[in-house]
């Protein structure tokens, strides 16, 4: 196994992190003296940071409700939460991938959302709890290099990646909540010991990325195969005209294999929140048709949950074939626990 680093496109892990610590000393103070002109609704974060700017001022402008975005990633902010408690400054969590949404949940921290908002999203794509919804939905992928993967080659299943013909041929990024929300389906589907067979061989097989951009680069570079990341990653440089995907292309797993995992973006306002009418209103306007219009317009070409708005110019939603998944048994804390066993993080 060997490690890929971030490049100059793609560094943003460090930056957030001194944002954050900066952020955390400064926030509440100016949050309490209402130097901006009253309170504002803060929102953490874990979602693409420019997916949440696009959709953001959007809402203010609608709503009049100012917002404060403090960004992270998704454990991140979920165990900032956790510590925080009902002294939390958060009124509305936002994440990239469901499981740190139900460790958030677990703890007890989130208010039940109302009917308006619940009822607006289809109901495998939240905890029956109520407790938080889905807003967008992301699908895992193997991207390959079309001058060295043939068609014919390409694996039936994802568990096929830790077979002995993908060794030193496969990149992906284990440090990162996009992967390990896949390993908290195939943990789901497959339990716990195929996962870590699973895990082992893809060690075995494989090179490790800081992040998904690494790896997309690495697979279209050619130093690598194949590379497990969501549709998005390849999709955006797609559409942006970059140069990470000229010489790659998608392999959409199907008949509901581990590898064709939909994962979904959580949205949940705070029990500790001391404006939950304002939250509320948030996670309306994100899930309501002119919200998840705004998304579908914008780069980020993730799936929209809400069934009136349809994501073009990427492979159609129904046409995906992903496995039954319920959100609220994907477990974060057993990933974390089982790639720490087997030596990634
Ligand atoms: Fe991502």
């Amino acid at each position: 196994m060997t490690t890929l680093r971030r490049t100059r496109r793609n560094r943003p892990a460090a930056r957030h992190l001194v944002g954050l610590a900066a952020l955390a000393l400064t926030a509440p103070l100016l949050q309490s003296c209402g130097l901006f002109g009253g309170d504002k609704l803060v929102i953490y974060n874990a979602q693409h940071e420019q997916l949440i700017e696009e959709l953001a001022p959007a809402f203010e402008e609608a709503t009049g409700i100012e917002v404060e975005l403090r960004h992270g990633k998704d454990l991140e902010l979920s165990n900032q939460l956790i510590q925080e408690g009902d002294a939390s400054d958060a009124d509305v969590f936002l994440t990239e991938n469901s499981p740190a949404m139900s460790q958030v949940e677990a703890e007890g921290l989130f208010d039940e959302l109302p009917s308006s908002i619940l009822d607006t999203i289809p109901a495998q794509y939240r905890p029956e709890s109520g407790l938080w919804t889905g807003f967008v939905a992301r699908s895992t992928v193997l991207v390959y290099n079309t001058d060295l993967v043939e068609e014919s080659e390409l694996p039936d299943s994802i568990m096929d990646l830790a077979d002995p013909e993908w060794a030193g041929r496969l990149t992906f990024s284990p440090t990162g909540a996009d992967f390990q929300a896949i390993v908290a389906a195939v943990l789901e589907l497959e339990g716990e010991d195929s996962t870590r067979d699973w895990l082992e061989g893809i060690k075995e097989n494989g090179t490790v990325a800081d992040n998904n951009l690494v790896a997309l680069e690495a697979v279209n570079s050619g130093q690598s195969d194949v590379g497990i990341v969501y549709h998005y990653y390849w999709e955006r440089d797609r559409a942006e005209d970059g140069d990470l995907h000229d010489s790659s292309e998608q392999h959409y797993f199907t008949d509901q294999d581990p590898g064709a995992f939909l994962s979904i973006s959580g949205a949940g306002v705070l029990e500790s929140s001391d404006m939950k009418e304002e939250a509320r209103e948030f996670v309306e306007f994100l899930v309501s048709e002119e919200g998840q219009q705004i998304l579908a317009d914008s780069y980020a070409l993730e799936y929209p949950l809400n069934p009136a708005v349809e994501l073009g110019g990427v492979k159609p939603f129904g046409e995906l074939q992903p496995p039954q998944v319920n959100v609220s048994d994907l477990d974060a804390e057993a990933v974390v626990d089982l790639l720490t066993e087997v030596g990634f993080l």
